[in-house]
């Protein structure tokens, strides 16, 4: 039986997807979302149709807060959360960035094991049990929608644990989340976690209870699953599962999991998973996170079958090999086709039928990348618009912009690089290096115009459809000075898709290097 074909779903079994992309996810080392990227992954979870965005966390630097406060505003359909510590000015930030939204949630924590009671915020136990009476009450005098998560508390002491979220219920919390702070549980011990806190906690029956899973043992989307057998009904995680360390449980891999096993499980959500693999594309491009290959759900392999047997089979009967669909997650061949002769009126069509929605300045520099790339390419689809569009959104990262270049590669000949980059004070520099290959070459030539000594620790280099004349996209993530920084680039020239994402790497890297409080990177928590 197919989830389509389930009429009788019980609401009781409806699960909140609860998305923290831009939060959690946005703590991944060298990720730094500007607030127009933010705004536009906001945009695209709203068409997934997940049930809440974490938006981001509004008092770890202005840059955040005005990003959260622009979703709040602009994005509909989900309820928009911003998260808070559990002192008076982070609860006045997060509800100050959210207030404007249709629907806000403020998301307060504090962590309750002993470890980072003792050593980590050097207090007592009773000193958090206040900290969370007095915050929860605060965020109450907001709003009605107030999440609390008592932090590592898969590592809490269960007793006193059920003890902090019976004073954050009598304050009014509305959502518990109870988080695997450092992905250490195991789905028994996660589950079993839960049925001890629902008996200590009977009130808890009456909130709705979250599971927040990372990936440290590679568990996470086991210990999500345990959390709603034991009768959670909220999951958080992030889009290809980003996040601190080794990331969040993976949205796409909880909802398919959801929907395919929907039969056993009698548990369903509420999005569309036609837009996962948008989704995916999406904030992949937009952090400069490749998605490895193998990848559950949204890897390029997930729906390739090398073996001639398994070939054979699906030929044959495609549930042979394939337990879902490749349409159910938005891997169709699409419709959109423009060619060189195309007008801006045919390119802001095909974009507003994608759902972007481009005029006026940015509508004139889409058309001219567009015009660039349809005199390479005999076709432009809606893969190659969707590339070049996210592409565009990234430049107004400040830093350095690759202004030109130049590459010679021969056989006979070691590769010799030169560019010319414009440093962000305006002025044009240029650099030149010999290489041991065309790509090794232009690196070295920016890291010489832009006097940078980066450390490159991932280069990745794929086609954003299938053919010969494919749009090439380049990923890099580097480190410079202590500082991670991640970027990528579209280009019909693989050489200036690298030179692209390495030169947003770099002033990323840069710009972290220099002042991490402006790219919203969290104060340790006191
Ligand atoms: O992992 C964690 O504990 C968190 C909390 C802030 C919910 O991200
Ligand atoms: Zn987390």
């Amino acid at each position: 039986m197919t989830a389509e074909n389930n009429q009788h779903r019980d609401p009781s079994n409806r699960v909140l997807i609860f998305d923290t992309t831009l939060r959690d996810g946005e703590q991944s080392p060298g990720i730094s979302l500007n607030k127009q990227e933010k705004l536009e992954i906001a945009h695209q979870l709203a068409r997934f149709g997940v049930d809440i965005i974490e938006a981001g966390f509004p008092i770890t630097s202005p840059g955040d807060f005005e990003s959260v406060q622009a979703i709040a505003r602009e994005v509909e359909g989900p309820v928009i959360c911003g998260l808070a510590r559990t002192s008076k000015q982070d609860i006045e930030a997060a509800w100050n960035a959210v207030r404007d939204a249709e629907r806000p949630r403020i998301h307060t924590f504090i962590a309750t094991s002993d470890i980072h009671i003792e050593r980590k915020l050097q207090t007592t136990r009773e000193d958090v049990i206040g900290q969370v009476r007095a915050a929860v009450a605060q965020a109450r005098e907001y709003t009605e929608d107030v999440e609390f998560s008592p932090e590592d508390g898969s590592r809490s002491d269960v007793e006193y644990m059920a003890e902090v979220i019976q004073v954050a219920l009598d304050e009014g919390a509305t959502t518990i989340n109870v988080p695997d702070t450092v992905g250490y549980t195991m789905p028994a011990e996660y589950k079993a976690m839960f049925e001890e806190l629902f008996r200590l906690v009977p009130d808890l029956r009456k909130a709705t209870v979250s599971v927040h899973c990372h990936d440290d043992l590679g568990l996470a989307v086991a210990n999500s699953l345990a959390g709603l057998e034991a009768g959670c009904r909220q999951v958080e995680g992030a889009i290809n599962g980003i996040g601190e360390r080794a990331g969040n449980a993976s949205i796409e891999e909880v909802v398919m999991l959801l929907r395919t096993r929907e039969p056993s499980l009698s548990l369903w959500t509420g999005v569309e998973t036609t837009e996962i693999a948008r989704t995916s594309r999406l904030v992949s491009r937009l952090t400069g996170y490749p998605v490895q290959p193998n990848k559950a759900i949204v890897g390029r392999n997930a729906f390739a079958h090398e073996a001639g047997i398994h070939q054979d089979g699906v030929l044959k009967e495609r549930t042979t090999y394939e337990i879902m669909d490749a349409t159910s997650v938005g891997l169709r061949s699409n419709s959109i086709v423009l060619g060189k002769h195309s007008g801006r009126h045919a390119l802001r069509k095909a974009l507003e039928e994608m759902g972007f929605e481009i005029d006026g300045q940015a509508l004139n520099v889409a058309f001219k990348r567009f015009k660039e790339i349809a005199d390479r390419k005999k076709q432009v689809t809606a893969m190659d618009l969707e590339a070049l569009v996210t592409d565009e959104l990234r430049e107004d990262v400040a830093g350095f912009t690759l202004e030109w270049f130049e590459v010679e590669s021969s056989s006979k000949r070691s590769p010799h690089a030169r560019v010319g980059v414009t440093l962000p004070d305006g002025t044009e520099v240029t650099g030149s290096f010999i290489g041991d290959g065309p790509i090794d070459a232009i690196f070295q030539a920016i890291n010489a115009a832009t006097a940078s000594a980066p450390v490159l620790s991932e280069f990745t280099i794929g086609a954003v459809t299938e053919g010969q004349d494919a749009l090439g996209e380049a990923s890099v993530v580097l480190e410079l000075d202590g500082a991670t920084g991640a970027g990528q680039g579209v280009s019909t020239d693989i050489i200036d898709a690298a030179a692209r994402a390495y030169v947003r790497a770099l002033s990323v890297a840069r710009a972290r290097a220099q002042a991490p409080e402006a790219l919203g990177l969290p104060e340790p928590t006191p």
